[in-house]
């Protein structure tokens, strides 16, 4: 696979200060197309518009894949990537998940690699920001039959970003979702296919409107179990003991999550994976049981929770506008991985000198 490379005949103005979330994108991205039944060699041009014709299959059946990943820069000018194999072999399963010809991980992470040298300048370095990595991959087939489509792209951009909530790293506010569902076991919900994302809006409006950040998804059967929140996993510290809903066949198997579970696991804080009722957590809330929630997500990193919703009535959870002793830990704990100042004791990242 060779990478060809399309200079910018004008470089954009890097910002001195970065706090949005997704909303800056570098001077370049990577693309490669699948045509003639194999994936060509990939292109590094110049970040701007694609070119799509309104036939173009990904607009009407949403034949498309993405990832959340994130590269770091250390104090000594080092790039790191954190776990970007991980996110490229999950792209392979929601790849064959949707029919997509799923593409080779190496290839993938060559080619992340030599976009990222290309614009490491854009890595931002304060305290909670990073440099979020977007590949997806989406199919470009130009006529409206429901089918496999013959062709495809795979892009890669890249956003210098802050906090993923416009507040920063305070808690947020979950409701319990009782109307709709995000999954069942069979659909798609354990892959990071875009249509879990678009069935989702709507439950997440509402709960915006309610007063809420997001909403805290039951299993879509018996409507019982707690599964997963919008843009993240979920983990209580309940009666002392660290637990979150074991991964069912309808929920993401989190990067963040994993990572999460092994830290803890390091420093000899059994994690429970089981099935979690919401009735447990509301029950925990109520007694003072449930001492802390967080969620855990490449873009959320580790988002503690003060407050759950269900039914009109509120619950809080833990001291109000702080994050408990475990969700703190755990957010220094890992970033400090992940920008280099703690040793990372297993093998996450990958260093582009
Ligand atoms: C991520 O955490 O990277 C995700 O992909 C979630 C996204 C909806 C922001």
């Amino acid at each position: 696979m060779k990478t060809q490379f399309i200079k910018s005949d004008k470089l954009k103005q890097k910002p001195n200060k970065v706090s949005s979330f997704g909303k800056l994108f570098t001077d370049y991205m990577y693309v490669r197309e699948y045509k003639n039944g194999k994936w060509q060699d990939g292109c590094i041009r110049p970040f701007d518009a694609l070119e799509l014709l309104p036939c173009s299959s990904v607009l009407h059946y949403g034949q498309a894949v993405f990832e959340g990943l994130k590269a770091y820069k250390d104090d000594s000018g080092t790039v790191r990537l954190f776990r970007h194999e991980d996110n490229f072999r999950r792209m392979r399963t929601s790849c064959e998940r949707l029919c997509i010809p799923p593409v080779d991980v190496a290839e993938a992470a060559t080619a992340l690699t030599e976009l990222v040298s290309v614009e490491r300048d854009w890595i931002p370095t304060e305290k909670g920001t990073s440099l979020y990595i977007r590949p997806f991959v989406f199919a470009c087939d130009e006529s409206l039959g429901v089918h496999a489509a013959k062709n495809y792209k795979f892009i890669i951009i890249l956003s210098p970003s802050g906090a993923y909530y416009s507040h920063g790293f305070a808690p947020v506010a979950l409701k319990v979702e009782r109307e709709y569902v995000r999954a069942v076991v069979g659909g798609t919900g354990a892959y990071k296919v875009v249509g879990n994302y678009a069935a989702s809006i709507k439950a997440g409006e509402d709960a915006i409107s309610q007063g809420y950040d997001q909403v805290l998804w039951l299993d879509g059967v018996e409507r019982k179990y707690v599964e997963e929140v919008g843009s993240m996993n979920i983990f209580f510290v309940l009666d002392k003991k660290v637990v979150t809903p074991a991964l069912n066949g309808s929920i993401l198997p989190g990067i963040t999550r994993d990572s999460v579970i092994k830290l803890l696991q390091s420093k000899h804080i059994p994690v429970e994976e089981r099935r979690v009722s919401v009735d447990e957590v509301i029950d925990g809330a109520k007694s003072g049981r449930l001492t802390e929630v967080f969620g855990t997500g490449t873009a959320a990193v580790i988002s503690p929770v003060d407050r759950i919703g269900d039914g009109g009535k509120d619950y809080a959870i833990g001291k109000k506008g702080e994050a408990g002793e475990i969700a703190a830990m755990l957010l220094n704990g890992l970033t400090d991985i992940q920008t280099g100042r703690a040793a990372d004791m297993f093998g996450w990242v990958t260093a582009i000198n």
